[in-house]
């Protein structure tokens, strides 16, 4: 019987070298020293040896069983992951992917629209977007109880401060602080007390332009946005100008551009009038020049004035302004 330990604790040991998973080494436990295993089997065949004989046996098959069962625990902490012990990194694995944002669809149109103006020496201000009454209405030459002001229906803070409803009260705080020449561009926030919906959102986002100096003319406003809609919109591009009114501006115009979805058939985008307007403009009027102690007899200037959301919905054919703001990156990452 003491060639059996021997043997068996000689398999034992170059079984245990083999091993490579948990799952062999608890079957390697239960086969050697389970209840019911080879060891457990040889301890129940010592009643069977002679008397003397029994000592001797007892003692090596202790030291066998002692000798296997520690070879079996140290195999098994090398192989479980303790929890102190980091599971062991799969190096196979595939990489996390790496997402990267990007500017906001309406911040790259706003560094077009900056870009092109600034190639032809328009510099960038911006100004306050809580304004009061007296720039955002007065000095721009809407009489007190003139209807314009109904039109653009707008948040009052107190009796005077208001949040602008267009970015022109930039006009008068440009010239008041600076004699001509002028020539700027102004972006910038503007709100309206409007419910929201796919056409009109209550905040959004519009860039003033403001040029004015000796003997500056309609041409010049013409040439000057005729070519920033070709840059922008590309030189195909058909455009009119269609005379309106506005208080602050005198010849006054709004610009319409061919409807790019319809080709000037007539669509839901255009209406069905073929035709889609991208911004407003016009002469300086005299008047403003007065609120601002320009000379009105010796400078001329033209301004200008778009909706970011409009002009970008325009180029890529968004029929939803408030896809602008809901952040979808299905919506965001098209661009
Ligand atoms: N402020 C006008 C608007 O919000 C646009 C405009 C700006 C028109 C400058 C003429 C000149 O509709």
């Amino acid at each position: 019987m003491l060639s059996e330990i021997d043997h068996i604790r000689g398999r034992a040991e170059s079984e245990l070298a083999s091993l490579s998973t948990i799952d062999q080494l608890e079957e390697f436990r239960i086969r050697y020293l389970g209840r019911k295993g080879l060891i457990a089997s040889l301890f129940e065949r010592l009643s069977d040896l002679p008397p003397a004989e029994r000592p001797e046996v007892g003692k090596r098959l202790n030291e066998m069983r002692n000798h296997v069962r520690s070879a079996y625990e140290q195999k098994l902490t090398a192989m479980r992951p303790g929890p102190e012990k980091k599971p062991p990194t799969d190096l196979t694995l595939p990489g996390r992917r790496r997402f990267l944002g990007s500017k906001h669809i309406l911040t790259q149109t706003l560094d077009e629209i900056k870009t092109i103006f600034g190639s032809i020496g328009f510099s960038v201000v911006e100004g306050p977007e809580i304004e009061d009454d007296y720039h955002n209405f007065e000095a721009l030459n809407f009489p007190k109880d003139h209807p314009a002001r109904d039109m653009q229906d707008t948040f009052f803070l107190s009796k005077t401060a208001l949040l602008r409803t267009h970015t022109s009260p930039m006009q008068i705080r440009v010239m008041e602080n600076q004699p001509p020449p002028v020539r700027m561009i102004i972006p910038g926030k503007v709100y309206r007390n409007e419910a929201i919906s796919a056409r009109s959102l209550c905040v959004f986002h519009q860039v003033e332009g403001l040029y004015v100096s000796k003997g500056v003319s309609f041409g010049e406003l013409k040439g000057t946005l005729v070519s920033f809609i070709k840059q922008f919109y590309g030189s195909e591009t058909r455009y009119k100008f269609r005379p309106t009114f506005f208080p602050f501006t005198e010849p006054s115009a709004d610009i319409y551009i061919g409807c790019f979805i319809c080709g000037g058939k007539g669509c839901r985008m255009c209406k069905k009038s073929g035709w889609l307007e991208i911004l407003g403009c016009g002469m300086v009027d005299p008047n403003v020049f007065r609120y601002v102690g320009y000379d009105a007899e010796v400078y001329t200037g033209y301004a200008f004035g778009m909706g970011i959301e409009r002009i970008a919905a325009l180029r890529y054919g968004i029929d939803d302004l408030r896809l602008f703001y809901e952040n979808d990156v299905r919506f965001l990452s098209q661009f």
